[in-house]
């Protein structure tokens, strides 16, 4: 019998965790009971999405992993066209709630879409579930590869009061299959593999919460990113362009 390696037995562990026919029911009702809680997270994609004047776009947005829809409704009011994903039919079926939805059964690692597919690609509540840094790298190759401007993505930030407690063992740590936080150093890194820059952070509590999100903005092609080139183009067409954004300034903190 082959060895099975490591990461992919983490792997197969978070999918396999929401899995059970009743995870739907429970996640909604029970994880997120306290309605300040279930709102933390819709409220602050509702704030970035606000602050990087994000409007309907032509192409649709993507949540994955969607869950039980908790960011649907956020996105929807925007007059966004919504795309949820996700490994669990029993998340997905509470996803729907007997409306008409986009839903698509999906591994994050192996998503079903063209590169460029949609606007925005929304990730909430996984990176800091997978325990493996190769995971962590195929996750966001993906969210990056079928977004084609910009990707928010939530994670456990390393510099948290939460995360340093646990270091430093005044909180218990949930072993080496728990949730894990890394540092924005990190998240950075395996970003800017991928193909797009973080551009900013957004905490509810800053230093409070784990829970953090980091917007990134996938970078044009090089040709695209080319000043010499860009000039090149304005001249023969006589038109103003855009600026790619791989040109943006230096990434806040
Ligand atoms: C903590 S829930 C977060 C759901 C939603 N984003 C939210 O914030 O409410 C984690 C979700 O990730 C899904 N999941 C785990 N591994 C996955 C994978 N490899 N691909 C797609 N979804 C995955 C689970 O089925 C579950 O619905």
């Amino acid at each position: 019998m082959e060895p099975v390696h490591p990461a992919d037995e983490l792997r197969a562990d978070v999918r396999a965790r929401w899995q059970s026919e009743d995870a739907g029911a429970r996640y909604a009702i029970r994880r997120f009971r306290d309605p300040r809680a279930a709102m933390r997270d819709p409220t602050l994609v509702e704030r970035i999405l606000d602050l990087h004047g994000v409007r309907p776009a032509l192409k649709p947005v993507l949540d994955v992993p969607c869950g039980t829809g908790r960011l649907r409704g956020v996105l929807e009011r925007r007059g966004m066209r919504y795309v949820g994903a996700d490994v669990s039919p029993a998340m997905l079926a509470e996803a729907a709630g007997g409306k008409d939805a986009a839903l698509v059964l999906a591994d994050a690692e192996r998503l079903p879409f063209a590169e460029d597919s949609f606007d925005v690609v929304v990730c909430c509540r996984l990176l800091h579930h997978l325990q493996d840094e190769d995971v962590l790298e195929s996750v966001v190759r993906e969210l990056v590869r079928v977004s084609s401007r910009m990707v928010i993505a939530s994670f456990w930030d390393s510099a948290s009061w939460h995360a340093w407690r646990r270091r430093v063992g005044l909180r218990r740590g949930e072993g080496p299959r728990g949730r894990r936080a890394v540092s924005k150093r990190v998240l950075r890194r395996v970003f800017d593999e991928s193909g797009a820059g973080i551009v900013d952070f957004h905490h509810s509590f800053r230093f409070v919460s784990q829970q953090t999100f980091a917007v990134a903005l996938k970078r044009a092609p090089a040709a695209e990113r080319d000043p010499a080139m860009h000039r090149v183009r304005e001249r023969i067409f006589d038109i103003d362009l855009p600026r790619a954004p791989g040109n943006l300034g230096p990434a806040g903190s």
